[in-house]
């Protein structure tokens, strides 16, 4: 037997305003601002999601349900979707994503966007060819970052599986 191992890395940040990038501030900030935009009657869980284009440009989403339950959409990908239609070709440099979560500590797990929206993420980094980093961001403004989201979706499903 032989085993394959996969590691990934987390970074915790107490406050993303010590960040030192303005532009992720910014970023995190337009995250926990997407809240307001979720439509989230059902679930009273509301997620906000930014990202910040190669030109600068802040793209925000709110997960919007539906009275038929599966219908409804995660914050990342109204915001992904959004951004890949009415700007393409324009590259995603980083994603923010915010819940009205306390991120604690550096070993507690955060809300991670869920595994749909991490495959859609895969696609959208491999379609740019440039991993896109992503900060989950907490409503005491602790940050959880991994570098792109195939640390947190190892061993995925991709065009080169088919
Ligand atoms: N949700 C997101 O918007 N993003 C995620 O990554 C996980 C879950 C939404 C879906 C649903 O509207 C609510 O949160 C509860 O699952």
């Amino acid at each position: 037997m032989k085993e394959i191992s996969h590691t990934s890395r987390i970074f915790y940040f107490e406050d993303y305003h010590s960040i030192g990038n303005i532009e992720i501030i910014d970023l995190c900030t337009a995250s926990i601002n997407a809240m307001e935009d979720a439509y989230a009657i059902y679930s009273n869980y509301r997620v906000g999601a930014a990202l910040l284009l190669s030109d600068g440009k802040l793209i925000k989403g709110g997960n919007q349900e539906n009275a038929v339950y599966p219908l409804g959409l995660c914050a990342e990908r109204v915001a992904l979707f959004a951004a890949a239609s009415q700007h393409p070709g324009k590259k995603i440099l980083a994603l923010a994503v915010a819940t009205a979560r306390i991120l604690k500590n550096h070993e507690e797990i955060p809300p991670f966007p869920c595994g749909s929206c991490r495959q859609v993420i895969l696609e959208m980094e491999q379609r740019q060819e440039q991993p896109i980093p992503l900060y989950v961001v907490g409503a005491n403004h602790a940050v959880c970052k991994v570098d792109s989201v195939t640390d947190i979706l190892p061993f995925a499903f991709d065009k080169t599986s088919l």
